[in-house]
């Protein structure tokens, strides 16, 4: 098929290009580069020995997007762009609201006015609120806390009802649980701006010494060990969900989620990492982090019933790989 990419120079964008090529698809990208690079485009290229059209604009831009339609012929969509850091989604609404609907509404316009039925998009396991665990497909959702997470319930909400109006559309919600690690090459990986707000970018920035410790916070949850609980699942399994979902694209609204369905601790992925990289993680205990939850993984079984699509890569080896990128790529003052 010839996907378009939305976001693909992003982190799970662009393992997500990898295995698309890999499985013989072809790509064409559209990403602003507002959180990314387009070094990263040629990384893609490198890895597969294969060609990508790449497309420097921006989702919300009707116009830009009447450009790419109409050059190509496309069979499906999968829509990654947008923000995501659910911080600064409080400080930035608007900003959020305008970007991660608006691309969702304009591509959807698109779509149907060259005929692309076929419309995978990047949701999120934070629409589950503080649900029992493991979180199944079907429990109701709770509203989310913060606009980031509202961004996606309602992205999945007009979606699903753009579906219900055109019975002949395949719109396909994958909740992604949370994506570490990078492709083994050690070309591309997770590179955030800044201090990293999520638990493995900040414990591979900790380890290589350009952080003095990790805070882990609080431990005083109902979990094993105390600390927050979550389905770590490699980046290149979540990509490869991808691929399985455009191989089982039928008409409706399908929903999946893509995890592991283990739940591991701060601490015990902590310990994962020092024993896989047999690099020493200094931490200290802190405060809860405001609107954290003691645990979220998913319930697997719809997607690896319907999908066939089964997380492969353990947490020694998403740890393994974090690190590897950490040294190989973002190490080097030429890149990244
Ligand atoms: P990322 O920031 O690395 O990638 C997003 C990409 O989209 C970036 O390359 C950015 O430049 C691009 N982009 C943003 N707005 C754009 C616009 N208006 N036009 C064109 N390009 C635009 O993020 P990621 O981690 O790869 O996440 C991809 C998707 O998955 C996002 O929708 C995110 O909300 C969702 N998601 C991510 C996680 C996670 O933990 N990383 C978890 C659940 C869901
Ligand atoms: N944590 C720490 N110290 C840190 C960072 C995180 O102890 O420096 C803890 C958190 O308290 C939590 C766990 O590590 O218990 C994971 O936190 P992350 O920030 O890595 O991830 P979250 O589960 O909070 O959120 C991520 C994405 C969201 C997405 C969600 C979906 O950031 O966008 O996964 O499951 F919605």
């Amino acid at each position: 098929m010839n996907i378009l990419v939305t976001g693909g120079a992003g982190y799970i964008g662009s393992h997500t290009c990898v295995a698309l090529l890999e499985a013989g698809h072809t790509v064409i990208v559209a990403d602003n580069l507002c959180n990314s690079k387009a070094e990263t485009i040629d990384k893609i290229k490198q890895i597969t020995n294969k060609e990508i059209t790449f497309y420097q604009i921006d989702v919300t831009n009707e116009k830009a997007l009447d450009t790419i339609f109409s050059d190509n012929l496309i069979d499906g969509i999968i829509h990654f762009a947008g923000l995501k850091a659910v911080g600064e989604s409080v400080e930035k609404p608007l900003e959020y609201y305008y970007n991660n609907l608006v691309s969702t509404m304009v591509l959807s316009k698109a779509c149907r006015k060259y005929g692309v039925k076929n419309f995978v998009f990047s949701s999120s396991a934070t629409v589950y609120g503080d649900n029992t665990v493991p979180f199944v497909e079907t429990i109701k959702l709770m509203p989310t806390t913060n606009p980031y997470g509202e961004t996606k319930a309602m992205s999945e909400r007009i979606l699903t009802d753009i579906a219900k109006a055109n019975p002949d559309w395949a719109v396909v919600l994958l909740r992604y649980f949370n994506p570490v690690g990078a492709h083994e090459c050690g070309l591309i990986g997770e590179a955030p701006n800044g201090t990293p707000n999520n638990l493995m970018p900040y414990i591979t920035k900790v380890a290589k010494g350009e952080l003095k410790k990790l805070r882990i916070f609080g431990n005083d949850y109902p979990t094993v060990d105390g600390t927050g609980v979550r389905d770590y699942i490699h980046v290149m399994d979540l990509a490869e969900g991808h691929v399985a979902a455009l191989n089982n694209l039928t008409e409706g609204v399908h929903i999946y989620n893509l995890g592991t369905g283990q739940g591991t601790s701060v601490l015990q992925l902590v310990k994962a990492f020092e024993e896989a990289n047999a690099i020493e993680v200094p931490y200290e205990v802190v405060e809860r982090r405001p609107g954290d939850i003691a645990a979220c993984y998913a319930d697997t079984s719809k997607a690896s019933i319907e999908l066939q699509c089964v997380a492969k890569r353990d947490l020694l080896a998403m740890c393994r790989d974090a690190w590897r990128f950490e040294k190989e790529s973002l190490g080097r003052k030429d890149e990244n």
